[in-house]
């Protein structure tokens, strides 16, 4: 098969990440044969420094141009630590995820049998974690308007906008999605406080109907939150607005060890992204220490998804899952064992496809 993908490596550790998930995806591909055409574009702090713009149109064009597109992370303190920045890296994954349509992203929660131990809750409570998180990625307080500030500077508002049809197709793609896993579908929202929240519990009331062999609850954010740490095997599809996932995945990545790990799918009407949930973790630039995995397994996601290619998905994620058993890995998740590189990593994952038997 004729693979067509675009690579975004971004800011911060993007570059070494995406190095090794290339690695990773050439490896996949010479094994089974296909076909990869893949070409780098720009986007994030490096895309401002070299055109100006966080996501250049060349970069756009070369996504929708694409069948896939694995993106690193954007994200530079140089930016951070000045809040009066009018152009900032971040808008470059926010005009990406509009310009694209994205307007799911899939963030799958699952603990790795091998180091559950690493997980700050105790064992007992991790074991056995198997939850998607279903955000909804192009509406909500980070593109609602009006933004900014008064005139004299002493006042900022943002604005958190949902319409019903934003609201129904993410809740019917959950839908689709518990139904094809163990059928219960959380619908998390703040409807006790916020109308926009009101109105996708008004939509979500409407369309469970249309679901009967799916179980729906409906909980708050903040008790979603509690209940993650508290009771993490009690999810199994979890469905809720923008800011809310982007805080609650954050939070449930850390249940399975390292923030380092979780792999994201965001898909709509054009291409899809695939990305690790994390940043652009700025302190490890150049020191070869970042964990690969989350963007090695955000490739996993790409062949499964955009190329419907489940052997290839399934071989990178035994890959990985051999590289925890063996302790081949990076400092974040090394404990008292020694610490492999990040390149280390990649090319060990890589090198165990290149052997396997498939
Ligand atoms: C994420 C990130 C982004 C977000 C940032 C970098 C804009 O935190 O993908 O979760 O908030 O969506
Ligand atoms: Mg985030």
């Amino acid at each position: 098969m004729k693979l067509k993908i675009a690579i975004l490596p971004g800011d911060g550790i993007g570059p070494e990440i995406m190095t090794q998930s290339l690695g990773v995806v050439q490896a996949v591909c010479r094994k089974f044969g296909h076909d990869l055409d893949y070409q780098e574009g720009k986007i994030g702090a490096v895309a401002i420094s070299d055109t100006g713009i966080p996501y250049p149109e060349e970069t756009h064009l070369l996504c929708i141009a694409s069948d896939a597109v694995l993106f690193g992370a954007v994200g530079s303190p140089e930016y951070d630590n000045n809040p009066s920045a009018k152009i900032r890296p971040e808008q470059g994954l926010l005009t990406m995820r509009k310009q694209l349509d994205l307007y799911a992203n899939i963030r799958p929660v699952k603990a790795f049998s091998s180091f559950i131990h690493q997980s700050p809750l105790r064992s007992d409570l991790v074991a056995d974690v198997d939850f998607v998180c279903i955000r909804e990625l192009t509406g909500g307080i980070y593109f609602g308007r009006p933004q900014g500030r008064s005139e004299d500077g002493l006042t900022a508002y943002d604005t958190c906008v949902y319409n019903v049809d934003e609201i129904e197709r993410i809740i019917r793609l959950a839908y689709n999605y518990a139904g094809k896993r163990r059928k219960k579908l959380t619908v998390v929202d703040k409807a006790n406080v916020l109308s926009t929240s009101r109105l996708w519990r008004q939509v979500a009331q409407r369309l469970e109907k249309e679901y009967p062999d799916v179980e729906t609850e409906y909980m708050f954010v903040d008790n979603a939150a509690m209940q993650i740490i508290q009771f993490p095997k009690r999810f199994d599809v979890l469905v809720t607005e923008n800011m809310f996932g982007d805080i609650l995945t954050d939070e449930a990545s850390v249940i399975t060890g390292s923030l380092g790990m979780l792999a994201s799918a965001s898909v709509g009407a054009h291409t899809s992204v695939f990305e690790p949930i994390h940043g652009s973790y700025p302190q490890a630039v150049g020191k070869d220490i970042a964990n690969p995995l989350a963007m090695i397994l955000s490739a996993a996601l790409m062949f499964e998804y955009a190329f419907n290619l489940p052997n290839e998905g399934r071989l990178i994620r035994e890959a990985v899952d051999a590289s925890l058993t063996e302790k081949i890995v990076t400092e974040d998740i090394a404990g008292k064992g020694r610490a492999y590189k990040t390149s280390e990593v990649g090319k060990w994952i890589a090198e165990y496809i290149t052997l396997s038997g498939k």
